[in-house]
């Protein structure tokens, strides 16, 4: 093993082999074997934040912050969802499916970047004429972006050398491969080696990165979210490619909120905006019908309506089937578990689906009281008016709890023609709303009493 410079570590245990094998004799967990490099690294590649120097041990009333110039990308949304801006030195990752926006999104940015500064676009995956032709189609400026087909990260990084570009997007990461390991792109060590030497670059040139990464089908980045790590920004596309709307979401951001949400509508000439989203997500049909109701989610700083849907059906299986798109699924079995305990309704031998509509994902407990709502109107096969919203938390012991801003989401309803709110006790608007009736609930059981009094 000493002769070969590469060797194999299992990611959990750290356990060295000399080949890959599928699962690890020192913790027995499968594929968590990787590439790496046998050497110590040379201390220059694995250098801290901006690469640190000399260890220097400071007080921390005598650091002096220069305060970060936040680039524009040309989109106030993107702006939004980055907190404000890209910061130069920054490595922004974003990730997403096949298909979704990300190369459309990137290069109307770095597009809008390129008639300011230099910026470097690589490309992977296509080619600069098929770049090119897409920039064309979409009208965009070209004046200063440069393209550059290339996988092979030591001659791109040789190049952006002598360049300078301050703004690199890498497009994709999964398809940049390093000199230093034998295996193919696209593998975890690979994806890891390409990454740290990009964000090192980007780090020390205070050049911003952007990186391109795909999502495998379990939903994580190729490269078991190593790459989330390494970088400052992680940020995600949401939302389904049948649809028009595209959701952006901030994951992780050293530099601005996190699930801060940004919203665009994917057009025949790219990317759009959507300055006003808080109602995209309402297109219900004209009759009310069962199963169906809106609820007011705050994902990030602005207050958004959307449908839940549910519908519960006699089951056939022995384990009847609790599926949630949207939502999270042990969220649904947790409140079907607290409607049983507390009311009584049972849902033992049905199947439960749960959906919100848009492909938008709630992550927020808000949407627990709507989709037991949701679920009794489909369970009872009785609509609920269209007009009624409901939002709030469900807590084990069957009490509603509030939510964090609940005046901003009541606000945001009754301006959309919101007649009823079924709200928590702690979130009735402090003044009336114009023409909208607050029922405050504090337990489930005084919720569904709520709601039957609606049929
Ligand atoms: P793309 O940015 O290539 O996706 P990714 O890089 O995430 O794989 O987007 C491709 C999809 O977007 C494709 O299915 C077609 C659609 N699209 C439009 O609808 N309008 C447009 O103007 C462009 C450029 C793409
Ligand atoms: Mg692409």
């Amino acid at each position: 093993m000493s002769k070969n410079k590469l060797t194999f570590c299992c990611q959990t245990c750290g356990t060295l082999y000399p080949k890959w094998s599928g699962q690890c004799t020192g913790c027995n967990e499968w594929n968590t074997i990787v590439e790496e490099m046998n050497t110590p690294a040379p201390a220059s590649r694995y250098q801290g934040y901006a690469g640190a120097h000399q260890p220097v041990m400071t007080r921390m009333a005598d650091v002096t912050l220069h305060e970060a110039i936040r680039l524009s990308t040309g989109s106030q949304e993107l702006d939004r969802v980055l907190g404000g801006g890209i910061i130069m030195g920054s490595a922004i990752l974003i990730g997403g499916d096949p298909g979704i926006g990300k190369s459309t999104l990137l290069l109307q940015t770095v597009a809008h970047l390129g008639q300011q500064m230099k910026v470097l676009y690589v490309t992977g995956e296509e080619s600069p004429q098929q770049v090119t032709l897409r920039a064309r189609r979409l009208g965009l400026p070209e004046n200063q972006l440069w393209l550059m087909a290339d996988t092979q990260v030591e001659s791109i990084l040789g190049h952006v050398q002598k360049e300078k570009p301050r703004i690199l997007v890498i497009d994709s990461i999964q398809t940049m491969h390093t000199s230093l390991l034998a295996s193919a792109p696209g593998s975890v060590g690979q994806v890891r080696e390409s990454a740290m030497q990009l964000v090192h670059y980007a780090k020390q040139s205070d050049t911003a990165l952007f990186l391109v990464g795909h999502v495998t089908k379990e939903g994580s980045l190729a490269g078991p979210r190593v790459l989330e790590h390494m970088v400052d920004t992680v940020l995600y596309f949401e939302g389904e490619q049948d649809n028009r709307y595209r959701m952006i979401r901030a994951v992780k951001n050293r530099f601005g909120a996190v699930n801060e949400l940004g919203i665009f509508a994917m057009t025949e000439k790219g990317l759009r905006e959507v300055s006003h989203p808080s109602a995209i997500f309402l297109s219900r049909s004209a009759q009310a019908v069962s199963g169906s109701i809106i609820t007011a989610t705050k994902e990030g700083s602005r207050p958004l309506l959307v449908e839940v849907q549910a519908l519960v059906d006699q089951s056939h299986m022995a384990n009847p089937r609790r599926l949630s798109v949207g939502l999270e699924n042990q969220r649904l079995s947790m409140l079907l578990a607290v409607l049983h305990r507390h009311t009584g309704i049972s849902t033992h031998s049905l199947d439960v689906f749960l959906n919100v509509v848009g492909g938008l994902q709630i992550f927020e407990p808000a949407a627990d009281l709507p989709a037991v709502f949701a679920i009794l109107s489909s369970l009872r096969n009785r609509a609920l008016p269209h007009d009624l919203l409901a939002f709030g938390e469900l807590g084990l012991s069957g009490e509603i709890r509030p939510v964090p801003g609940g005046q901003e989401r009541l606000k945001e309803a009754a301006k959309h023609g919101f007649k009823t709110a079924i709200v928590p006790q702690a979130n009735t608007a402090k003044k009336t709303l114009d023409g909208m009736k607050i029922m405050p609930v504090q337990t489930l059981k005084e919720a569904v009493e709520c709601l039957e009094s609606f049929n």
